[in-house]
């Protein structure tokens, strides 16, 4: 029998109980939601006011406080635009407070207080009382508050130091002009206040191994924490589920020591499961429920694919099949509020990079990213490299140690994604630290045997891997041109799994060697014509070398930066900032199979302006996965072509090119009629009359949750009569909301340094449901309206 005495914690480590959890709080009320890792949650994410602390005197302060708007998480400290950050607007302190109440159901219960993660130092304190520094953004930490609360309203506030630090990715004295990302600060996830019995599931990583034999199992690995004195009886019970239907169940009985201990159970007889991978992402669900004299405590819920991917000598192998890796680099950073974007735009990445970029594995570059996106990925069947913070810099013996931490609290947050297939271990094109590395893998294989480790190694480190190097893929950043000037895709090197983490990105091709690209939309036309060549030319060769698993380019979305950028955003995104495909996305678009839809995207502007009088030139490039294409101009057939086999003999989808070259006095249209054996399967047109051009205006959902963190993006652009973007437009888009949201962005929004596009969010405000209206005007091309409604 239990008593109120077993429920007394002792040892300092555990510190004092104000409250002692007992056997009879412990009631049926509180068993477990099955959803998530706790047993009840109460989300912190609204209700925080925040201020600047440095720069205010106290007294400004305490004035100020009244007047502080609230917040909503996750938030950014600055008010950002798209371009120009400038950091010191959020190098500072910073300090964010909210009343928290403790409801009545988590008396008697441990309180945790859970941050996904804070950018990028943070001090928590409760009723005043400080809690331990947390070091580093990216990922979450917990702190145990039972005995810090005191009754049932208490305060919370969290000082957040997003000075540049000595932590990863800075800490180089060079400062943030060193970091090829700005890193911009705030509670930029979810705050969660969860509350537990005295004996609790921590964690669980389920393995799945052997997958490929019918005697396939799934290892699970259970973390028990337990806050009372003496060794508890309890029994763990494993039930994988698809949907409602139980596929396979196991359980055991152990004594619990108090404090942490591993408990391992073992699910077999699992011959019918369906295997994930890229096409069709398979999901089950794994819950363990925790009993003390049959009595259920608490459960701990995780999804899990069942997979077997493979980094071989001879190529990259999922579930034994050879998959040829296809992806993009990806940083997380939004427009105006940089790593703070809501669930519901970390997923719409996901989504655009599966579905319409047809990639099939994502490099999380060079940090791990927001969980919502990894569930996307895990749904999507978009394959993962995630990676610890880091870009080139290595620092003294406290900096590696946060290195360390976050290479165990990476692999612990996200070893149970079937979309990760691999681990990034080393900081980015860093030189080696045989001592460091050697500690991240060993930190990363005793959490997780399953996935490989690696890190991206440049030129030089070609030379000499094979002393003191210990990865299990060797990640090259291939950026060279070959003796013709074209794309340069070194051999693999012999003797170990190899693969392309980086190639293309702003790299000048040709003669100048280096990275002085701008693909802007409002940039140099002909450079951005050849951004989606470049990176065709790219995975084209590395599918040469079978050895090679494949590429993954530099990247996906423009980003903010001080380096090598233009206004301090960085554009080898073959998508904008906005998420509006570039020209270089056209390569990718195509990369589709024509039966689940035929695509026909010209990588030019069909525009003869000052930038481009004699149309899109002499070897322009159309991709597409159709057979055939017909080119019309004004009605007359241009020419036919056949797709470039020779040039891109690797490729499922070459390219197409036409001589364009063409006297545009006439504003001409040009339709492209594209052919799947002799069937049309689509036809485009494109106008170069800008007298016709009109503004589209386009919203991603058409409802978003009213709790004040949901948000949808409302995407403009000033298009031709047939709906493709006009280059070069120009003027201004005022925006005008009414409904429950508010405009996250720029306002009035210039066009002239997008090229014609652009973006804002509306956002909802929390516990105001209703219909919210936005009214996009131009100055010569009227006004254009949606609608969403906030639930
Ligand atoms: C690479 C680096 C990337 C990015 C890229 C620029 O060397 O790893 O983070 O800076 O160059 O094109």
């Amino acid at each position: 029998m239990f008593n109120r005495r077993d429920f007394i914690r002792t040892g300092s480590a555990l510190g004092a109980f104000t409250s002692i959890p007992t056997l009879e709080s412990w009631g049926d009320t509180l068993l477990p939601s099955l959803e998530g890792p706790s047993h009840h949650a109460i989300s912190l994410d609204q209700h925080w006011t925040v201020a600047r602390i440095s720069k205010s005197t106290p007294h400004q302060q305490s004035h100020q406080e009244g007047q502080l708007p609230q917040v909503t998480l996750p938030h950014c400290v600055s008010q950002l635009s798209w371009q120009k950050w400038d950091p010191s607007s959020w190098e500072d302190l910073w300090l964010y407070r909210r009343p928290l109440q403790i409801p009545q159901e988590f008396r008697g219960l441990r309180l945790f207080l859970h941050f996904d993660r804070v950018m990028v130092n943070a001090t928590a304190a409760v009723n005043g009382h400080s809690l331990p520094q947390h070091l580093g953004g990216f990922l979450p930490f917990e702190h145990e508050i039972t005995s810090l609360v005191t009754g049932a309203s208490n305060s919370l506030s969290v000082t957040v130091d997003s000075r540049w630090s000595n932590v990863p990715p800075s800490g180089s004295p060079k400062g943030p002009a060193s970091v090829d990302y700005l890193l911009p600060g705030g509670i930029n996830g979810s705050v969660e206040l969860r509350a537990v019995p005295p004996i609790f599931i921590k964690d669980v990583f389920a393995k799945p191994v052997n997958v490929l034999s019918a005697d396939r199992r799934l290892e699970i690995n259970c973390n028990v924490d337990s806050a009372i004195a003496k060794s508890t009886p309890v029994r763990l019970v494993a039930t994988l589920q698809k949907d409602k239907q139980i596929i396979a169940r196991t359980s055991r009985s152990v004594d619990v020591a108090q404090n942490r201990q591993d408990v391992s159970l073992v699910l077999g007889d699992l011959k019918d499961v369906i295997l994930w991978d890229t096409e069709n992402p398979h999901l089950y669900d794994l819950t363990v429920t925790l009993f003390v004299r049959k009595q259920p405590l608490h459960a701990y819920k995780v999804r899990v694919g069942f997979r077997d991917a493979r980094f071989e000598l001879d190529g990259f192998f999922l579930n034994g099949k050879r998959l040829q890796l296809f992806g993009l680099n990806r940083h997380e950073l939004f427009p105006y509020v940089g790593f703070s974007a809501p669930d519901r735009a970390q997923r719409h990445d996901a989504e655009y990079l599966r579905r319409q970029l047809n990639c099939n594995i994502v490099r999380c570059s060079h940090y791990p990213q927001s969980k919502a996106f990894f569930n996307a990925c895990d749904e999507l069947g978009l394959m993962v490299w995630e990676e610890i913070p880091g870009w080139q810099y290595i620092g003294d013996k406290s900096w590696q140690d946060v290195a360390l931490q976050n290479v165990g609290d990476m692999v612990r947050r996200d070893r149970n994604h079937p979309s990760i297939v691999i681990w990034g271990v080393r900081i980015n094109e860093s030189p080696n630290d045989p001592e460091l590395y050697r500690q991240t893998r060993e930190i990363a294989k005793s959490l997780d045997g399953s996935r490989p480790t690696s890190g991206t190694m440049t030129p030089s480190s070609r030379k000499d891997w094979r002393q003191n190097w210990h990865q299990d893929v060797f990640a090259f950043d291939d950026y060279h041109a070959a003796a013709d000037g074209s794309v340069g895709i070194d051999e693999p090197l012999p003797g170990v799994p190899y693969m392309i983490a980086e190639t293309v990105g702003q790299y000048s091709y040709g003669t100048a060697r280096n990275f002085l690209r701008r693909y802007r939309r409002a940039g140099d036309p002909v450079e951005q014509a050849e951004q989606a060549v470049l990176h065709a030319e790219a995975h084209s060769r590395a599918a040469t070398n079978q050895r090679c698993c494949g590429v993954i380019a530099w990247c996906a979305f423009d980003y903010a930066s001080l380096m090598n950028a233009y206004a301090g955003v960085k554009c080898p995104g073959i998508v904008d900032t906005f998420r509006i495909p570039k020209l270089g996305a056209s390569f990718y678009l195509a990369q589709v199979n024509p039966s689940v839809r035929p695509v026909i995207e010209p990588s030019f502007y069909w525009n003869f302006g000052s930038n481009t009088p004699t149309g899109p030139g002499k070897h322009a490039a159309i991709f597409s996965n159709c057979d055939y294409l017909e080119v019309f101009i004004d009605g007359r057939l241009h020419e036919r072509l056949k797709a470039d086999k020779d040039a891109f003999p690797n490729l499922k989808y070459p390219p197409f090119f036409i001589d364009l070259n063409i006297d545009g006095a006439s504003k001409p249209e040009l339709r492209i009629d594209g052919y799947t054996g002799n069937t049309k399967a689509l036809s485009r047109s494109f106008s170069s009359d800008t007298a016709s051009d009109r503004l589209w205006l386009h919203a991603d959902d058409m409802e978003i949750q009213a709790d004040g963190t949901d948000a949808t993006r409302v995407a403009f652009a000033v298009v031709d009569k047939f709906g493709t973007p006009r280059a070069y437009a120009k003027g201004e888009i005022h925006l005008q909301l009414t409904g429950p949201g508010i405009i996250v962005g720029d306002n009035p929004f210039s066009l002239d340094d997008t090229g014609g596009v652009g973006a804002i969010w509306i956002k909802s405000i929390p516990g105001s449901p209703g219909r919210i209206t936005l009214s996009a005007s131009h100055s010569t091309l009227g006004t254009n309206s949606v609608n969403i409604s906030s639930r």
